[in-house]
């Protein structure tokens, strides 16, 4: 009798064990998937600022015409292209995290082309200072702001140009892992860690590699100015450049 108890007893506790197991490992999947769309959103901002860079430093027009509408539309476009999702800044009210998270970055990164129009519209001006990546840090800025406590968004980099890039921690780990030979180039890397006092937050990392048209400020010759008055870096196409570095708050049970 005392035996029948102790084996059943034993197998409920080994189911329960499995379900939160199960529990966790769907949690999780769920979380990367999460993590990769607002840091994929982020890209698409990145990738329509590179798309118009001539036209934004173009010296002899006045007005661009790249309104925060315009911007907006082809971001959207850019998204559903890659992500094949439909998104919309209405979306920011949304009771689902991932659809409130994305009309949020969406809100956001639209803000930031509103205020910069004037600065946009400038005639006689070359570089302007309005590059994805600056874009990418005021959008993520304000997006981490508007979401709130637990929710941050950064692009990252072992070699920061800006002190307010730098890795902390986690990021740095990642960041090494990503530059491991042989680690599959594009992968991205989450993991739940401990955030304050027993609460937890989703972790996620993108890695962002150099193109072409990146060499003109982060390429050679290193040390050099870049037309932006900065350092270049001297960095080879291909090479891991940074991250976007994503974080979420981790549901608790
Ligand atoms: C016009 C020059 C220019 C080009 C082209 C450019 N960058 Fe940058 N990049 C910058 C500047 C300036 C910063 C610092 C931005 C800031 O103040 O946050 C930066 C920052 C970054 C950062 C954040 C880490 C840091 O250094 O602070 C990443 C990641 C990055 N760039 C990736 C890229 C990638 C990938 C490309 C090509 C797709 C690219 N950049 C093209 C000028 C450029």
């Amino acid at each position: 009798m005392l035996r029948k108890i102790v084996v059943v007893g034993l197998l409920l506790v080994f189911t329960h064990f499995m379900t939160c197991v199960q529990i966790f490992a769907v949690d999780e999947k769920e979380l990367e998937k999460q993590s990769n769309l607002i840091a994929m959103l982020l890209v698409s901002c990145r990738a329509v600022i590179a798309q118009n860079q001539d036209l934004i430093n173009d010296p002899e027009i006045g007005d661009k015409g790249f309104t925060s509408d315009v911007y907006i539309s082809k971001v959207k476009e850019h998204f559903k292209n890659s992500a094949g999702i439909e998104i919309s800044e209405g979306d920011a009210s949304s009771s689902d995290p991932v659809a409130k998270s994305l009309g949020t970055l969406l809100i956001s990164t639209k803000e930031v082309i509103n205020e910069l129009q004037r600065t946009i519209n400038k005639k006689g001006k070359e570089y302007k200072n309005v590059i994805p990546a600056i874009v990418g840090r005021r959008t993520s800025y304000k997006y981490s702001k508007a979401m709130g406590a637990g929710y941050y968004l950064k692009q990252t980099s072992m070699k920061y140009r800006n002190p307010a890039n730098h890795p902390d921690t986690f990021e740095t780990v990642v960041l090494k892992e990503f530059e491991k030979p042989g680690y599959q180039k594009g992968k991205g890397i989450g993991r739940v860690v401990p955030y304050s006092n027993r609460v937890e937050v989703y972790r996620y990392l993108l890695p962002v590699y150099i193109k072409t048209p990146c060499l003109k400020c982060h390429g050679g010759p290193k040390g050099r100015r870049d037309i932006a008055e900065k350092i270049k870096e001297g960095y080879k196409e291909g090479e891991l450049r940074g991250a976007i570095s994503v974080m979420i708050p981790y549901p608790s049970e």
